[in-house]
């Protein structure tokens, strides 16, 4: 396993296994790995087979951070991402520095903004987040040449934004959304997991048990469950926890991410919830 840090080296590399034929599987993270990131990588390496070359980005974005965001206490730990890394069969950790990412000669001044599926939920709550993540994105893509990129269903909103900014600008890639990969109680693995101090790691596990609430009351009832008496509803069941505070709750076509009025089978949803000072997200089908 090699760990590349610049630029022309890493599209140096994407090159000359493009000339031998090898297929390019790449996971996109800000490291600090989990299960769930390394579900990701497997799911890469099924994708382009044993002959193909697996990349790992592990870069924690600043443009997809608000000033008053967890930027520099984002958890890292290069050495344990390396050993994982290695583990699972990655060929190559993308590592690099901001100033090769956002450096250069001039300001850095060029963004990807997406129009439609970033609107709601998280691009309201987080205004510039999707502005930076499809940046980044973009600008790894063309950095890695990947044939197939895989992401989390647990960021499904961003999943989409991906997919659409992969469509409308005709990135050469085929993106590969893997499904959420959870800890024995339910709660969605994260890096952010980190910061649940005492009870809070239980009181967490609330994200899961609203989704499984939710579920049961549309399977349950015979008619379309209005998504307003839902949404109540839940929001008084997560803060019934001492520490939740809910920020949004929503439910939409998981297709369009439309929003919905009439809860049936099959719509999706999403939530964000502070826990504390830690915000945690999870989604899920109904
Ligand atoms: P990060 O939060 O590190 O996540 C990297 C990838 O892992 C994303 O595609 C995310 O959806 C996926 N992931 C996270 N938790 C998961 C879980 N429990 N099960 C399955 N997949 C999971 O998402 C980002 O980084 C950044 O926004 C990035 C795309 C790297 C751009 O900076």
């Amino acid at each position: 396993m090699r760990v590349v840090k610049k630029i022309a080296a890493m599209q140096g590399l994407a090159r000359a296994w493009r000339r031998q034929g090898a297929r390019i599987g790449f996971v996109p993270t800000m490291g600090y790995l989990h299960a769930g990131h390394l579900s990701l990588v497997k799911r890469a390496r099924r994708g382009v087979g044993r002959r193909g070359k697996v990349v790992v980005s592990i870069y924690v974005n600043p443009t997809q951070f608000a000033p008053n965001e967890d930027l520099s206490k984002y958890p890292r730990d290069f050495a344990r991402d390396a050993a994982l890394c290695r583990k699972a069969g990655v060929d190559v950790i993308f590592f690099p520095g901001n100033s090769e990412i956002y450096g250069g000669k001039e300001k850095y001044s060029t963004y990807v903004v997406e129009e439609s599926v970033s609107k709601g939920m998280e691009g309201a709550s987080r205004p510039t987040h999707f502005r930076g993540v499809a940046t980044i994105v973009a600008k790894l893509f063309n950095i890695v040449q990947a044939d197939v990129a895989v992401f989390g269903a647990k960021d499904y909103q961003q999943a989409a934004v991906i997919r659409r900014m992969v469509g409308d600008l005709n990135f050469p890639v085929k993106v590969v959304v893997a499904p959420t990969v959870r800890e024995r109680d339910g709660l969605a693995m994260s890096s952010r997991n980190k910061y649940l101090e005492g009870s809070l790691r239980q009181q967490a596990t609330i994200l899961w048990r609203a989704i499984a609430r939710a579920k049961e009351k549309v399977r349950s009832s015979k008619r379309a469950v209005p998504a307003t008496r839902l949404k109540a509803e839940l929001k008084s069941f997560i803060e019934a926890e001492p520490d939740a505070k809910l920020d949004y709750v929503e439910f939409f076509d998981p297709e369009t991410l439309v929003a919905k009025e009439q809860l049936v089978s099959g719509t999706h949803m999403a939530l964000a919830v502070f826990m504390g000072k830690t915000r945690l997200i999870d989604n899920g089908s109904l």
